[in-house]
C-alpha cells in the first residue's frame, strides 16, 4: 500500500505552488499518495506563513494537535517548512522536539533526502539553507493540469521594504532560465493548459538566462509566451511599481493575450509613509504608470495591496490613501492592518495610532473598495465578456462556470464540451463577487 501525505497550506499563492511541488515530488521520487484526513497520513507537512499577525503562535498551535496524533502512531513523520520554518527553524526544534523534519522555503526539494535520514535519526533533520537556484532544477513535471496554471518564473526580494519579512523568508531575487520556462508552459499547452499565470514575489524584475548566454527581460519573457499555441491568456502576480518598465507597457499595447486586469500594489497613498515604508516610489510615479496604462488599453483594471494604521500614519495620510483609491478607482484589492514583524526596520519604528483608529480606517477603505468593486461589476452589465469555462458551478449544478479577463467569476447555463474552451457570454446580472451571463 502507498503511504499517505496530508499537507496544510497557510499564506500566498506562492506557498500553494511550493505546496504543489512538494506533493509532485514526494509522489515521484517516494511514491507517496495525498489524502485530505490527517488521521490516516503517515507524514504530516505544514507549509507556514509569516507574513502578519501571530505566525509562530499558529504553528505552535498546528503542531501540538499533531503532537497527538503521533501517540497512537509513533511512525509518523511530522514536517514544517515555509517562511516560519525558514525564519525559525532553530526555535521550532527546541520547543517542538517531535517535529521530524525542519525545510525552508528553498530547500523543499530535498525533502526526500531528508525524510530518508528522519528515519534514522532520533533527532529533528533540519535543512534551512539558501542553496541558489537549486530549487528550480527540481520542479516536477507539471501533473495532469486543469485549463489555467501557474508557473514559477522567479522567486524572491531584493526591495526590502521596511515592514516586509519575504526578503529574509524568500532570499534574494533567483530568476528561473528562459527556456525552462519556456519548455514547461509549452507542454501545459499540449496538455490542454489555456491559461498561464506567471508566479514570483517581483516578477518585473525577472531578468532569466537564455540557451545563448543572454538574458531575457519580463517583457520578452511575456512576448516569448503569447507566440505559444494554445495559451489564449496569460496573467502574472505579484509585480512592484519599481521596475514597472515602458517596455513592459508596450506588451499591454501589442499583446491581447495579456489580460486587461492587473494587480499592482501601492500600500499607500501618501508620499511620506510610501518612504516610511521604503517603498522607492512616490504617489505620483504610481499614478503614471497607470495613466501609462490606460492610455494603451482603456478597459483595464487595476487591483491594490494596501496596509493602515503603519507607524505615523496620521489621519490626512490615510485621507490621502482614500484619494489615490478613489483616483486610480481600484477594483477587488487587499487591506491589511499593519502587523510589525520581527527583524524588519519598521518593527522598530514607534507606533503611534491607536487600534481603535487603525480599525475604523480598515473599514472605511474596505467599504469604499466594496462600492468600487460593485460599479466595476456593474460596469459589464449587458457587455460582452470572453469567458474560460472552469466547469461546473459549485453553487448549483445545474450551471456552468468561468472567468472573465478581469477574473470575475461568471455563472451561466451551457453544456459540459464548453469546459476547457473560451466562449463568449452576455453579462445580465452582477452580484457583490460574481456575475450571471448567457451564452450568445
Ligand atoms: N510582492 C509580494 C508582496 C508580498 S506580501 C507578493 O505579492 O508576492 C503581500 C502583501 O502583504 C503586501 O503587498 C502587503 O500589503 C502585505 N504585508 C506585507 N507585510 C505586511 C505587514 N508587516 N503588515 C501588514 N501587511 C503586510
Ligand atoms: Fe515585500 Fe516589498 Fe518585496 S512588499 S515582497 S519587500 S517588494
Amino acid at each position: 500500500m502507498k503511504k499517505k501525505i496530508y499537507v496544510k497550506t497557510w499564506g500566498c499563492q506562492m506557498n500553494e505552488y511550493d505546496s504543489s511541488m512538494i506533493i509532485g515530488i514526494l509522489k515521484k521520487e517516494k511514491n507517496y499518495e495525498v489524502t485530505e484526513i490527517p488521521e490516516k497520513a503517515d507524514i504530516l507537512i505544514l507549509n507556514t506563513c509569516s507574513i502578519r499577525e501571530k505566525a509562530q503562535e499558529k504553528v505552535f498551535h498546528q503542531l501540538g494537535r499533531w503532537k497527538n496524533l503521533k501517540k497512537n502512531k509513533p511512525n509518523l513523520i511530522i514536517a514544517v517548512g515555509g517562511c516560519v520554518a525558514t525564519q525559525e527553524g532553530q526555535e521550532i526544534k527546541k520547543r517542538a522536539k517531535y517535529v521530524d523534519i525542519i525545510f525552508g522555503t528553498q530547500t523543499l526539494h530535498r525533502l526526500p533526502k531528508m525524510i530518508n535520514t528522519s528515519r534514522v535519526l532520533k533527532d529533528t533533520t533540519i535543512d534551512i539553507t539558501f542553496p541558489e537556484i537549486e530549487k528550480f532544477d527540481y520542479l516536477p513535471e507539471p501533473c495532469t493540469p486543469n485549463i489555467s496554471s501557474f508557473v514559477s518564473i522567479m522567486e524572491g526580494c531584493n526591495k526590502y521594504c521596511s515592514f516586509c519579512i519575504v526578503p529574509y523568508t524568500r532570499g534574494k531575487e533567483v530568476s528561473r532560465p528562459c527556456d525552462d520556462i519556456i519548455f514547461e508552459i509549452s507542454v501545459l499547452a499540449q496538455k490542454g493548459v489555456r491559461e498561464i499565470n506567471l508566479l514570483g514575489q517581483n516578477v518585473n524584475a525577472y531578468k532569466g538566462s537564455t540557451y545563448n548566454g543572454k538574458i531575457c527581460t519580463f517583457a520578452e519573457l511575456l512576448r516569448i509566451i503569447s507566440e505559444i499555441d494554445g495559451i489564449d491568456r496569460i496573467r502574472f502576480t505579484t509585480s512592484n511599481p519599481i521596475e514597472f518598465t515602458d517596455d513592459i507597457i508596450n506588451v499591454y499595447r501589442d499583446t491581447p493575450k495579456l489580460v486587461s486586469f492587473l494587480h499592482l500594489p501601492v500600500q499607500s497613498g501618501s508620499d511620506k509613509i510610501l518612504k516610511l515604508m521604503k517603498r522607492s516610489h512616490t504617489v505620483s510615479e504610481y499614478k503614471t504608470i497607470i495613466n501609462k496604462l490606460l492610455y494603451v488599453r482603456p478597459n483595464i483594471q487595476i487591483s491594490s495591496d494596501f496596509i493602515i494604521g503603519f507607524p505615523g500614519e496620521t489621519e490626512k495620510d490615510f485621507q490621502d490613501t482614500l484619494k489615490l483609491i478613489h483616483d486610480v478607482k481600484f477594483d477587488m484589492s487587499y487591506s491589511f492592518l499593519y502587523s510589525p514583524r520581527p527583524g524588519t526596520p519598521a518593527a522598530d519604528l514607534k507606533d503611534t495610532v491607536k487600534k481603535d483608529t487603525k480599525k475604523k480606517r480598515l473599514y472605511i477603505l474596505q467599504n469604499l473598495i466594496n462600492q468600487q468593486t460593485v460599479y466595476w461589476n456593474k460596469k459589464l452589465l449587458h457587455s460582452t465578456q470572453s469567458v474560460l469555462v472552469e466547469g461546473v458551478s459549485k453553487k448549483n449544478i445545474m450551471q456552468l462556470c468561468g472567468r472573465t479577463e478581469n477574473n470575475r467569476i461568471v455563472h451561466f447555463t451551457g453544456s459540459p464540451n464548453m469546459i476547457g474552451k473560451f466562449i463568449n457570454l452576455k453579462i445580465t446580472d452582477y452580484y457583490r463577487n460574481t456575475l450571471k451571463g448567457h451564452i450568445i
